[in-house]
């Protein structure tokens, strides 16, 4: 969300294309760690929903990858709304899917 923001904050100064490279890579970096934790516990737990839940993962980092790789290659320019789209995606994972394991680790004492 910090680094969304942050990018938000760049695109509504005309200053985007200075630290988007920058926000991309930590958003690669954020969103695999982030996943990586999730799925481990997922694993260790055995949690029914691994593999749906595995695939949105997939589904995002592949998509925040080709988006880095389109900046990075310029050809693409950038646009509010390939940023709203993203950012729609992670809430949307974050609010629902994400929310949908909180009972499953509560009940294995997880918080
Ligand atoms: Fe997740």
């Amino acid at each position: 969300m910090q680094l969304l923001n942050s990018l938000h904050n760049a695109m509504l100064n005309g200053e985007a294309n200075k630290v988007l490279g920058a926000i991309m890579n930590d958003l690669i970096n954020y969103t695999s760690t982030h996943f990586k934790t999730e799925e481990s516990l997922f694993e260790k737990y055995n949690y029914p929903e691994i593999q749906g839940h595995k695939e949105e993962h997939s589904e995002l980092v592949s998509q925040v990858v080709r988006f880095k790789k389109e900046f990075d290659s310029g050809a693409t320019m950038l646009s509010i709304k390939l940023i709203t789209f993203l950012k729609n995606w992670l809430i949307l994972h974050i609010v629902a899917s994400d929310k949908e394991y909180t009972n499953f680790f509560h009940e294995k004492g997880i918080y």
